[in-house]
């Protein structure tokens, strides 16, 4: 039989001991003095757990929890009027998401999010002195805003840096993103480096509402590296729970073999996308090896307010 981490997908078709046509099961059956089940057309086919598409017109309903489990490979595909009851998770692998887990592992007070450069400049000029150190950070084209004080590399977020500080942070798809899921019940901010602690986050509330991992993208493109963070969130989850009623979408299988097949060598995976191959044009090359790192940085961090205030969860 075929299996998954904490998912059995195929029907039974061998004979079990339970079974009267084995002769093995029928001696233990005859020993016992039980009779033997009706003919097997009357009874209710042998499906072990039944995982089913709630998209799908032909699904029943039955088998499958109320909520569901899905990936919006781009934030346009996101239905807004799920968003209210809705647990979140916003995944910029390439490189907002890694720079936001990444600035508050390393002790950052709050990461804030802003849909522009001249957000964060406004943002900047009216910080309350008596406030902890503001820190400007972000990218356009890759690269650092000009008179920021940081760019969008994790590598750049160090505790001496950042220990303390609230970042101000502007991407051109990561941090927008986040601002077009305001309003959803639970926000965090996900990736390949806090996968495992984000599913663990999440799990806790699979049956309050639908859960939605939403894939930033580039410039409105699909982008592989956050579809691959959304499967090893989806991974984790299913490792997790042996719970045989989640109803995962379509994209949220696909992003699942996605990373299934690829896992144990993601920084390859991700040099072969066009995210990656921007950063190795712009020179950044070892940032992908950084945002590849699975579960280096086991923190949930986790968004609320507008502007959204990123912080650590105990989670
Ligand atoms: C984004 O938000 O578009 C990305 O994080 C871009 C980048 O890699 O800096």
């Amino acid at each position: 039989m075929e299996t998954l981490p904490g998912v059995t997908l195929r029907r039974r078709t061998c004979c079990s001991d339970d079974d009267p046509k084995s002769s093995h099961g029928a001696k233990i059956l005859k020993d016992f003095g039980i009779k033997p089940h009706p003919p097997s057309a009357s009874r209710e086919p042998a499906v072990v757990h039944r995982y089913q598409n709630p998209y799908n017109a032909a699904w029943d309903g039955k088998a499958c929890g109320k909520t569901m489990i899905d990936v919006a490979v781009l934030p346009t595909w996101l239905d807004a009027a799920v968003l209210a009851d809705a647990q979140v998770v916003i995944l910029d692998v390439l490189r907002a998401s890694s720079t936001i887990v990444t600035a508050l592992a390393n002790g950052a007070a709050e990461v804030r999010l802003f849909a522009n450069p001249e957000a964060v400049r406004t943002a900047r000029q009216a910080w309350p002195a008596a406030e902890a150190q503001a820190i400007t950070g972000g990218e356009r084209g890759c690269l650092k805003i000009s008179g920021f004080d940081l760019g969008n590399s994790p590598v750049e977020y160090t505790p001496d840096v950042v220990s303390g500080a609230t970042v101000l942070l502007s991407t051109t798809n990561g941090t927008r993103a986040a601002l077009a899921v305001r309003g959803a019940r639970d926000i965090y901010i996900g990736g390949l480096l806090n996968a495992e602690a984000t599913a663990a986050a999440l799990l806790a509330n699979l049956d309050r509402g639908h859960t939605l991992l939403v894939a930033a993208g580039t410039d409105g493109k699909v982008a592989l590296e956050d579809v691959l963070g959304a499967g090893a969130i989806l991974w984790h989850i299913l490792e997790s729970t042996y719970r045989a009623d989640l109803a995962l979408t379509d994209t949220a299988w696909l992003a699942y073999h996605a990373f299934g097949s690829v896992k144990k060598r993601l920084p390859a995976a991700l040099r072969l996308g066009a995210g990656g191959q921007n950063l190795i044009r712009a020179g950044l090359e070892s940032d992908i090896d950084r945002c590849a790192a699975l579960n280096s940085q086991p923190i949930v961090a986790q968004a609320h307010g507008d502007p959204p205030r990123v912080m650590r969860s105990q989670k």
